[in-house]
Order: structure tokens, then C-alpha cells, then sequence
């Protein structure tokens, strides 16, 4: 039973450590450098975390990370898991099962995208104000199959899931750094592993796309069945309007993540600080 192992998960990392971390993070690609501002961290990889999947991606550590960041204390997913992997979409979310009955409240969520609104640049950031979840539209949602009802609710409302108030926190955060330039969109999510091509890019933009990603909206999804509020920040790493001249490629993603890893790094504790003292 899926609930069981959530709980069995979560007792062998409480084994670990005694931190009660209210604040959960997942950290996306070339994101992971947050991770040298937590105090205390207690490090486990997630190969001894019972029914954790493994990360397969370069770029992507695989490591939970339990101490405290701005004080707050935190529970910080170093690499996450996708559905390119070849994982079920329910196996792909369990670590947000996980970290809610940790203790977490609320979830910030980071991924690296394509920026298909014109006016993004590589560099740029992105708040997720609403997505577009291809694969869960198609029936690949982490909440597919039996249903229990300790996991949340069979039909939960996804409307609201990018929590207004901590999107106007982060704006205010990232006003107080000249070099962050943070845009607000709809971040669709596609399944990957292989880039777009120019007309489905096209075609996501006219749907009301910003950006494009592999990731984060089925964390979101199982994140508000248990309750959790959300902020989604992308990091725009390439153009995808479909009209660039070179491909993109998994090496430049990294490389603008990793350009831009410390202004991504103080947005988030900006954030962070501002919540904790709310
Ligand atoms: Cl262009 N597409 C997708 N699907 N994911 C990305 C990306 C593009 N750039 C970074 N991540």
C-alpha cells in the first residue's frame, strides 16, 4: 500500500535526524547549491530511504537534506525524479507524501525551463502563477489508482495551487535584488526526455504557455491533495520559441543554472526568511 510506504519512508528518515522540518524544497536541475546554506544538514541518499526511487540524471544529485535554512527548518530534496525516468508517476511524487507527514506545510518548488514567452531570456526567472500538466492530462497522474483516503482527497481542486500570498512574497524578495529578474507565468509540463520541436512549440505557446519543463507539476499535484501550500519558480536556461538557430541541449541548461545558481539561491532564502517570520 502506497500509504505504508509513505510511512515507512518517514520513520526511517525520523531514525535519522530529529528535525521537523515545516518547510519542504525541491531543488531542479544545476539548483541543487542551496543546499551549502543549510545549518546542521543531515544528508541521506536515497538508496537508504525505503521505496525512494534513484535519480538517473547528471545534473540531478539524489540526496534528502534535513536542517535549517534562515532558521526555518527545512527538508531539501537534491535531485527529484521524473517521468522520462521510466517511473510511475505515483512513485515519482512519494518523497512530497513523505515530507508532508515529516511536517512540512508548505512546498517550494524549482525547476529548469524553456522560456516560450518572448520576453524571457536565459537567466531570467519565472514564478508558476498555473501549469499545464500534459501527462496528467493524458491519465499519467501520480493520483491515478486506488484511492486512500489518508493520502487526501479523491478529486482535489487544483485552481488554486500556486499560493497568491507567497507569490507576492517572492516578487517583493526579488524587487530587492537588481539582478533577479522574475517573470510570472504558466509553466507547462511535458514528458520528456526528448526537446520540442518547433511546432509543438508553437503550439504551447498559443495554448498559454510561458515556459516549458519535464518536471514539477505532479509534485504539485499530490502536494495540494495533502494540503501543502506552493510556490513554483522556474529558471528559464534557453529560449523555445522554435525559431532558435542551434538546438538546445542538456549541457546549456546546466550551464545557465549553473550561472545563475546564487541569485537563485538568495531568492529563495529571501523567501524563505520572509516566511519564517510571518
Ligand atoms: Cl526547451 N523543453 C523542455 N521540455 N524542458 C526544458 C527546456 C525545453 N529547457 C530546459 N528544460
Amino acid at each position: 500500500m502506497l500509504y505504508d510506504q509513505v510511512v515507512e519512508a518517514t520513520q526511517a528518515i525520523q531514525k535519522k535526524t530529529p528535525i521537523k522540518p515545516v518547510l519542504a524544497i525541491i531543488l531542479g536541475s544545476g539548483l541543487g547549491d542551496l543546499v551549502t546554506e543549510i545549518r546542521n544538514a543531515v544528508a541521506i541518499p536515497y538508496e537508504e530511504i525505503p521505496h525512494f526511487a534513484q535519480s538517473t540524471v547528471v545534473g540531478h544529485a539524489g540526496r534528502l537534506l534535513l536542517g535549517t535554512l534562515e532558521d526555518v527548518p527545512v527538508v531539501v530534496m537534491q535531485g527529484r525524479f521524473h517521468l522520462y525516468e521510466g517511473h510511475e508517476p505515483a512513485l515519482t511524487t512519494l518523497p512530497v507524501r513523505v515530507m508532508r507527514l515529516l511536517g512540512a506545510e508548505t512546498l517550494i518548488v524549482s525547476n529548469a525551463a524553456g522560456g516560450i514567452n518572448p520576453a524571457y531570456q536565459p537567466g531570467h526567472f519565472m514564478l508558476l502563477r498555473d501549469h499545464i500538466y500534459f501527462p496528467g492530462l493524458a491519465g499519467a497522474s501520480p493520483l491515478v489508482g486506488a484511492h486512500d483516503e489518508r493520502l487526501g482527497a479523491r478529486f482535489p481542486a487544483v485552481a488554486k495551487a500556486y499560493d497568491a500570498e507567497l507569490r507576492a512574497i517572492a516578487r517583493r524578495v526579488a524587487q530587492e535584488h537588481s539582478d533577479i529578474t522574475l517573470h510570472e507565468g504558466v509553466y507547462s509540463m511535458v514528458a520528456g526526455p526528448s526537446y520540442e520541436t518547433p511546432a509543438e512549440l508553437n503550439f504551447l505557446r498559443i495554448i498559454g504557455s510561458d515556459a516549458v519543463g519535464m518536471s514539477t507539476a505532479p509534485e504539485v499535484i499530490v502536494a495540494r491533495q495533502v494540503g501543502m501550500r506552493v510556490l513554483g519558480f522556474s529558471l528559464i536556461t534557453n529560449t523555445a520559441t522554435g525559431n532558435e538557430t542551434e538546438e538546445v541541449n542538456h549541457a546549456e541548461v546546466l550551464s545557465t543554472a549553473d550561472a545563475v545558481r546564487t541569485k537563485f539561491a538568495h531568492l529563495v532564502m529571501g523567501v524563505v526568511k520572509a516566511i519564517g517570520t510571518q
